[in-house]
């Protein structure tokens, strides 16, 4: 077994290191001409992608978080409306699926229950199907119309990492080939983001080496009881996942709250020296979310930013800053999760957890 770990401790540290590889594997033959992304390997037709109308994504876990952060990049550079639902309830209530419909499943298994039953129930409804998976031969791309496959290799940890961030990258290049195909969006953004695309791998890589700074923070968090991941638009799909990687292994409980929600309950629960992770990645909501910054840290809270190179302005608003490799905001996800799930493994190692396969969870659920 240790032989398999290549040298590391558990299998989710290697997956983690793993992932400038996954990034770029999951990249690779997939530019088209002009520098911009194409998935011609779809075999979607132009007829069928200039009919799509809305678009419906479906998953569970970290799949479902991939979903919510892919439902921004679709809507902006694809101009669509895109729903992002748990497959569990999707599948019982009722979906209006209007002609014109994408179903997008996401399952790094693709043999997950839930995700398998609503895309019946969505098939079932006249929509089409996409699937979004790291299996070949999955269940899930036998019953999809067409599958996009993220190539991450295998993945043995039941805290999905690697898995999750190449659906990111699955749903950054699907918007940029849906927007280029369907006419809309400039090609010029259109090629900047794809050239923004290849170099998230060297950043990510910079990321994983940094670990250390992560290390330190964990040892403080390991001793807290409770936390919050807090952010606007990417950074709150962001920080539901870091919260939920955070909660499946360590057993810290945890919150996600959208920054601007705070006021409105949670603030309650903010106590002296209670952690709070704010993701703080997007330039046009950075004011924002350093106003909310501010609030936690009035009722005594301790506040991690993590934010992008350039932005240093913003340190002083922070008891401690993690400074990531800027990107283009809208693909910043693909990088500020990774020390999250950092901040997840070393905190579990510190609470003396097993990291690899935490209590009651397993690594792929086919019971609905
Ligand atoms: C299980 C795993 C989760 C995973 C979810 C969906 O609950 O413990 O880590 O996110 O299934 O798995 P899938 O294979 O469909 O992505």
């Amino acid at each position: 077994a240790a032989a398999e770990k290549n040298g590391f401790d558990h299998f989710m540290l290697k997956e983690m290191h793993e992932q400038p590889q996954a990034y770029r594997d999951t990249l690779s033959g997939r530019m088209g001409e002009h520098g911009i992304v194409s998935l011609d390997e779809l075999g979607m037709t132009d007829e069928a992608i200039a009919a799509i109308r809305a678009i419906h994504i479906v998953g569970c876990g970290t799949a479902y978080h991939a979903g919510l952060a892919g439902k921004g990049a679709l809507e902006k550079l694809a101009g669509l409306p895109v729903e992002t639902d748990l497959a569990s309830e999707y599948r019982y209530r009722e979906p209006l699926v209007m002609p014109g419909t994408l179903l997008i499943a996401v399952s790094q298994s693709g043999e997950t229950a839930d995700t398998l039953a609503a895309v019946r129930e969505a098939k079932r409804r006249g929509a089409l199907i996409l699937a979004i998976t790291n299996v070949v031969g999955s269940s899930l791309t036998r019953e999809a119309d067409h599958t996009l496959f993220t190539w991450a290799g295998p993945e043995i940890a039941v805290a999905s990492t690697k898995a999750y961030t190449t659906q990111l990258l699955a749903f950054y290049m699907l918007a940029i080939h849906l927007a280029e195909k369907r006419g809309v969006g400039e090609r010029g953004r259109l090629a900047e983001l794809s050239r923004e695309l290849q170099q998230l791998p060297d950043k990510v890589e910079r990321v994983v080496a940094g670990s250390a700074a992560v290390q330190t923070m964990a040892r403080r968090i390991a001793q807290a009881q409770s936390l919050f991941f807090i952010g606007r638009g990417p950074d709150y799909a962001v920080a539901m996942e870091g919260s939920l990687k955070l909660k499946e292994i360590s057993y810290i409980q945890s919150e996600a709250y959208a920054a601007g929600e705070l006021k409105h309950g949670t603030l309650a629960l903010i106590e002296q020296d209670v952690p709070v992770v704010a993701l703080a990645t997007q330039p046009a909501l950075l004011e924002k979310t350093a106003s909310n910054v501010k609030e936690v840290k009035a009722r005594g809270a301790y506040v991690y930013g993590l934010v992008m190179e350039g932005h240093e302005a913003l340190e002083d608003t922070f008891d401690e800053v993690l400074t990531l490799p800027a990107t283009d905001p809208l693909l910043a996800p693909a990088i500020s999760v990774v020390p999250l799930q950092l901040l997840a493994y070393y905190t579990a190692v510190e609470r003396g957890n097993d990291v690899d396969k935490p209590r009651n969870l397993a690594k792929s659920v086919t019971v609905e």
